[in-house]
């Protein structure tokens, strides 16, 4: 019979969690403040992974806390579908005003992955065409059409052929890795619009495409900062085709970047904004912004689902953006991200195991390469690896990112202090020195 009792004993073995789950540490929180986690063995952890670029208002921020417990004890669930509520009326306004201009609306979902396919979905049924581009490099999810625009890694995609259709890839312009050689951005010579002209030439029609996804900066692909005029090239292109302009904002977004949304550094307003991650400081909230017309061309229930724009994740993500507007937390992004940058950039010239130290507000990155090997660019995820164990033992979280697991990224929320960078930037550089 099935058995619904807790068992008051001992805490389970790890190996309850399924092996598919990536694991970088084995350590059991027990509660989380700011920019900080403390374990069950009373250790603290910096944490500059920020849950994956979620925790922007710190872990545990008190007025989120306050906003999900007051909701929570009124309302858990008010499904959509059937009735209206008050956090959510108010959120969906609110969102309406983070883009530039009158007239724009908010679809809500739960996680990253399902926003995507909301874009996607509202692009086809908005223009009537079928075909979606996306950059080699980008990570949009991993249900079966997110999967089939992401190309970061083969280990997200490559077991689970066929794929959804009508999804083409073209390059992005990653500057270091360039395949005449690392350039600066500023001084770009990446052949992504040759390469988007030869698709158009012979293999896709442009006007049966119905959109262009693009993350701002490459997020899983490994924190690629591309070129100034990158996007405003690309909104032009899509204009002149017809095509709308998809911008996943899942990682860059909500104040990350040092703007509320990544475009804004290039002053391109895309067609459709994807977020998630931040938006709800920790909550299952994601959602799209596009302009109500736009919106509006989606039939009646052609799209949905049980929990979107739940109550209780409306009700934090109200908070958060009262939080990231009282407390400055986009300006404190450019600034500490800046600050991180300034730390770690010469690292390129000390250690030659370093080959790339680059990002965008508090998206910041370390590329690891072996330079006894070939062009002195072949990616060295090893070391990147060991960079991530080293820091571990000295009690800051890191991640790794790019295509073979060569890059380590450094994540911290919003919130975090001018102090703590300086922490971080010192345990950074130690744990470099320890592998080098
Ligand atoms: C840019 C981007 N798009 C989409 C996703 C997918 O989001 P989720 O994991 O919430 O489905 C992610 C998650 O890392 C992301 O960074």
């Amino acid at each position: 019979m099935t058995d619904l009792r807790s068992r008051p004993t001992a805490l389970p073995d790890h190996s309850v969690i399924p092996a598919v789950w990536t694991r970088y540490t084995d350590l059991v929180i027990e509660r989380g403040e700011g920019s900080w986690l403390f374990t069950t063995d009373g250790e603290r952890y910096l944490d500059y992974t920020s849950g994956i670029g979620v925790t922007n208002t710190g872990h545990a921020h008190p007025r989120v806390v306050r906003a999900v417990a007051e909701q929570a004890s009124r309302l858990l669930h008010g499904q959509q579908n059937i009735v209206y509520h008050e956090a959510g009326l108010r959120l969906h306004e609110r969102l309406s005003r983070l883009m530039p201009g009158e007239g724009w609306g908010a679809f809500l979902s739960n996680s990253g992955a399902e926003a995507v396919e909301a874009a996607v979905k509202l692009a086809r049924v908005a223009t009537g065409r079928p075909i979606i581009i996306a950059f080699r490099g980008g990570f949009h999810g991993r249900t079966a059409q997110t999967m089939a625009l992401t190309s970061s890694r083969v280990t997200v995609r490559g077991d689970f052929e066929p794929l959804p259709g009508s999804v083409y890839h073209v390059p992005y312009p990653y500057c270091y890795r360039a395949p005449d050689g690392p350039h600066p951005p500023e001084a770009c010579s990446c052949d992504w619009e040759a390469q988007l002209q030869t698709l158009f030439a012979q293999m896709v029609d442009p006007r049966r495409v119905a959109a262009v996804i693009v993350e701002p900066v490459l997020g899983e692909g490994g924190y690629v900062v591309p070129p100034p005029d990158f996007l405003p090239r690309l909104r032009d292109i899509t204009r002149q085709h017809g095509m709308l302009l998809i911008a996943d904002e899942i990682q860059t977004g909500y104040g990350r970047t040092g703007r509320m949304f990544a475009v804004e550094h290039w002053g391109v307003v895309p067609d459709i904004v994807v977020m998630a991650k931040g938006i709800a400081s920790g909550l299952p909230l994601s959602g799209i912004l596009a302009p109500r017309q736009l919106l509006d061309r989606w039939p009646s229930g052609a799209h949905g689902g049980t929990y979107g724009g739940n109550v209780v994740c409306c009700a934090a993500a109200e908070a958060t953006l009262d939080v990231m507007a009282d407390e400055g937390l986009v300006a404190n992004a450019a600034e500490r991200g800046q600050q991180l940058l300034d730390g770690l950039r010469s690292l390129v010239d000390e250690t030659s195991a370093v080959g790339d130290v680059r990002g965008l507000g508090c998206m910041v990155a370390l590329e690891f390469v072996r330079p006894d090997s070939g062009d002195r660019r072949t990616p060295d995820p090893g070391r990147a690896k060991e960079v991530l164990a080293e820091a571990l033992w000295r009690r800051l979280l890191l991640l790794s990112a790019g295509s073979w697991g060569q890059v380590v990224r450094i994540i911290p929320p919003l919130v975090t202090t001018s102090d703590e960078v300086v922490e971080a930037v010192r345990l950074i550089r130690e744990s470099v020195a320890a592998t080098t």
